[in-house]
C-alpha cells in the first residue's frame, strides 16, 4: 500500500485562471468570484473531501507586452479582475478547521516586513494552516505597478527573492524567543523584553530593524511552496522550498526535474525528503471512457485559444511579445523560462514554437478517463516521484465536486488519498512537525539575535546579523529614493 498522494485545489480569486473560456459555461460559478460565499463553500467542500490545501495563485499585474493593448485580458476575464487572496484566506480560515490555505505572493508586491506580519496573522487566525507560494513575479506590467521601469532581470529576481526570504526568516524564526510571550497578569509582564529582538537587517534592497510585531504563530514560518522550474528556480527551490509546484509535460520529465532539485537540496545540506513535489493536473472523469472523452470534447468546445495564447505570451528582452510561430530555440526572455525549457525537452519530433506553450497549457496535464483509469495514471506520476497534485479546475465548484465524489473514493481504496486529516498545523500534517527542521536555512536565525547571541558574539554583534551593505533605494525597500 503506497503512501497517500497530497491533493491541493489550485484556484485564483478571479473568473478565468487557467482554463480560459470555460467561464462561459452555464455550470461555471467562478464568475461569482467577488462573493466570499463562493470560496467559503468551496473550502468546506474541499475539507469534507480531505483535500490537503486550497492553493491560491496570484499576480501583481497583466501578462503580455505592457506597451500593447490589453483588451484580450479583459474580454477573457484572464486574471483581471482579481482580488487579493491574503485577504480572502482569513474568511476561509474561520470556516474550516484542517484545510491548508496557500497564497502566492511575489517579491515585488509587498514589503517583507508587512508581508511577514500578514502571514503570521493569518497563521494565528487559521491555527497554523498557512502556506506561501514564493514567486519572483514575471510580468512587465506587474513590475511597473510598483515603480520599476521594467521587469527585473531573471537571475536578479531570484537574488532579490533570496534577500526577501532572508528578511522574513529573521522576523519569523529569530525575532521572538520561544517563551517570550508571558502575559503574566500577576507580575504585569506581557512579554519578556529579553526575549524579543530587533533583527537589524541591512541588505542590498532592504533595511529592516524589527522586532517582528506579531508573536510567534503555530508554524512561525508558513509552509513554503515555490513555483519556478528554470535552473535559477530549481536552485532556489532546493535551498528554500518545502513543496515545489511543477507543471511538467510528462512523468518522465517530472522525474528528471525532481531528481535534479533533490540533488541540489542535498548539496545545500538538506535531505531529499525535505521537499515534496506537486504536479499541476486537470481531470475529466466519466463512468465510462467514452463518457469521459465526450466530456473532454465538451470542454474543448469552450476553450478560448485567444485566452491561452494571451496567458502564454512570451516577451523578448525589450518587452515585445514573440509571434506564436517563433521557435522556442530562438526565444530569449526575461520572463518565465522553465515552461519553455521543459517543453523543448518534451517535443523532440519537430521544432517547438511559442504557440505550443498555449497548447501545452490547454491539453497536456489533462487526465481523462474513468476513476480507475485516472487512478492508474496517478500511480504513474507517483512512480515518477511526485508527492502530490495541484488539481486544476475547469469550473468551480463542479470540477472539485466531481473529483471528490468520483475519483477520491477510488484513490482511497488504493491508499492513494487520505481518508482522515492528521492532527496539527499544516506542516505537521505534511512533514510531522509544525516547525521548519534544523536543515532549513531559516533555522539558523533561531536565537541569532538574543542576548545569548550577543553574549556569544560580543558587543555590537546585533548590528551585524546578516548582510551589511547599504540598501538600494526603490520598491518596497522602505528607504525612499
Ligand atoms: C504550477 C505553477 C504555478 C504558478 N503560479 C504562479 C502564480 O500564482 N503567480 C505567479 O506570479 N507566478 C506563478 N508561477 C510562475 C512562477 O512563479 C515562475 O515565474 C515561472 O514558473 C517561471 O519561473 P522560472 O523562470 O524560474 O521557470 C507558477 C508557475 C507554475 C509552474
Amino acid at each position: 500500500m503506497s503512501t497517500p498522494l497530497h491533493f491541493n485545489a489550485f484556484v485564483m480569486n478571479t473568473t478565468s485562471h487557467i482554463q480560459h473560456g470555460q467561464w462561459r459555461r452555464p455550470d461555471a460559478q467562478q464568475t461569482a468570484f467577488n462573493d466570499v460565499r463562493t470560496w467559503i463553500e468551496l473550502a468546506q467542500l474541499l475539507e469534507a473531501a480531505k483535500f490537503d490545501a486550497m492553493f491560491f495563485a496570484d499576480v501583481s499585474g497583466l501578462y503580455g507586452d505592457a506597451d500593447a493593448d490589453y483588451d484580450v485580458y479583459l474580454r477573457e476575464g484572464l486574471q483581471i479582475p482579481s482580488n487579493d487572496p491574503t485577504v480572502l484566506l482569513s474568511a476561509l480560515a474561520v470556516h474550516t478547521e484542517h484545510l491548508g490555505l496557500a497564497t502566492t505572493s511575489n517579491v515585488v508586491q509587498a514589503h517583507p516586513f508587512t508581508f511577514a506580519r500578514q502571514m503570521s496573522t493569518l497563521d494565528h487566525v487559521s491555527g497554523g494552516r498557512i502556506a506561501w507560494n514564493v514567486v519572483t513575479g514575471m510580468q512587465e506590467n506587474g513590475a511597473r505597478n510598483f515603480g520599476l521601469p521594467r521587469l527585473t532581470d531573471h537571475a536578479e529576481r531570484y537574488r532579490w527573492a533570496e534577500e526577501y526570504v532572508d528578511v522574513t526568516y529573521k522576523l519569523w524564526e529569530g525575532s521572538w524567543d520561544e517563551d517570550a510571550l508571558l502575559q503574566d497578569r500577576e507580575r504585569g509582564v506581557h512579554a519578556d523584553p529579553g526575549g524579543v529582538h530587533k533583527i537589524h537587517h541591512r541588505g542590498e534592497r532592504y533595511a529592516v530593524e524589527g522586532p517582528h510585531l506579531p508573536s510567534p504563530s503555530p508554524q512561525r514560518t508558513p509552509l513554503l511552496f515555490q513555483a519556478g522550474s528554470s535552473a535559477s528556480g530549481r536552485a532556489f527551490a532546493a535551498r528554500h522550498a518545502e513543496a515545489v509546484f511543477i507543471a511538467s509535460p510528462s512523468p518522465a520529465l517530472a522525474a528528471q526535474q525532481i531528481a535534479q532539485t533533490r540533488a541540489l537540496a542535498q548539496q545545500a545540506g538538506r535531505e531529499p525528503g525535505d521537499l515534496k513535489f506537486f504536479q499541476g493536473l486537470s481531470f475529466v472523469v466519466g463512468a465510462t471512457e467514452e463518457e469521459a472523452r465526450a466530456k473532454a470534447a465538451e470542454h474543448d468546445r469552450w476553450v478560448s485559444v485567444d485566452g491561452y495564447l494571451a496567458h502564454s505570451a512570451v516577451l523578448d528582452r525589450t518587452g515585445r511579445a514573440y509571434p506564436p510561430q517563433t521557435p522556442l530555440s530562438q526565444v530569449d526572455t526575461n520572463g518565465a523560462r522553465g515552461f519553455a525549457e521543459w517543453l523543448s525537452r518534451h517535443i523532440t519530433d519537430r521544432e517547438p514554437v511559442v504557440a505550443d506553450l498555449a497548447a501545452q497549457r490547454a491539453t497536456s496535464q489533462r487526465v481523462v478517463g474513468t476513476p480507475e483509469q485516472i487512478a492508474d495514471q496517478l500511480e504513474v506520476w507517483r512512480a515518477a516521484g511526485v508527492d502530490g497534485v495541484n488539481v486544476v479546475n475547469w469550473v468551480i465548484p463542479g470540477s472539485f465536486a466531481e473529483f471528490a465524489d468520483q475519483v477520491l473514493p477510488e484513490l482511497r481504496r488504493r491508499g492513494l488519498a487520505q481518508a482522515e486529516y492528521r492532527e496539527g498545523p499544516l506542516r505537521q500534517k505534511l512533514f510531522g512537525s509544525p516547525r521548519l527542521n534544523e536543515r532549513h536555512p531559516a533555522a539558523r536565525y533561531r536565537g541569532a539575535f538574543g542576548p545569548r547571541a550577543r553574549r556569544t558574539a560580543g558587543p555590537g554583534a546585533e548590528r551585524t546579523a546578516g548582510p551589511t551593505t547599504e540598501p538600494t533605494a526603490g520598491v518596497g525597500t522602505g528607504v525612499s529614493g
